[in-house]
């Protein structure tokens, strides 16, 4: 575990998206070892109008592995295809309890061709962990696998 920067991450990521192998679960691994921020890391993937929980790395695994759109903060992003950022999970009626050392959660929506095809979700055991800058970040991950999260969804 190392507090990594995000130039770091991103070389990293564009070298896994070159070699085009096992992508989402090499990103996923990434994110989560090189941030101690990002607790819990997954990608779900919309299949038959929900999402699906495909790879993750985290200390426990959720049993939410499937949440229709529109339910929990992973719905809401999935159906408005905004990043939604929860600074304190307690006190949002949306959300769907997975851990309960998670005090914050971003997830941001996986767009192709002009549709939401998955999402990246992350749970933080420290409050508000989220910024700007972690949005900006996970968004530009988001645009470099979006081609292999439309492959592995639908
Ligand atoms: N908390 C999410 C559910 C997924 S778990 O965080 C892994 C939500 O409210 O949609």
């Amino acid at each position: 575990m190392t507090a990594g920067t995000t130039s770091g991450a991103l070389e990293a990521i564009e070298r896994i998206v070159d070699r085009g192998r096992d992508v989402l679960q090499e990103v996923v691994d990434v994110l989560h070892d090189r941030f101690d921020h990002y607790s819990w890391v997954g990608i779900y993937l919309i299949e038959d109008g929900d999402l699906v929980l495909g790879p993750w790395k985290g200390p426990e695994a959720t049993e939410h592995v499937r949440i229709p759109v529109g339910q929990g903060i992973c719905g809401a992003a999935a159906a408005t295809g905004r990043t939604e950022v929860v600074d304190d999970i307690n006190a949002d009626s949306r959300y769907l309890a997975c851990f309960p050392s998670t005090r914050s959660e971003i997830v941001v929506p996986i767009s192709h061709e002009g549709s939401v095809v998955g999402e990246i979700d992350i749970d933080s055991d420290q409050p508000a962990a989220f910024g700007e800058k972690d949005r900006a970040f996970l968004e530009r991950v988001a645009e470099l696998v979006s081609s292999h999260a439309a492959r592995r969804g639908l």
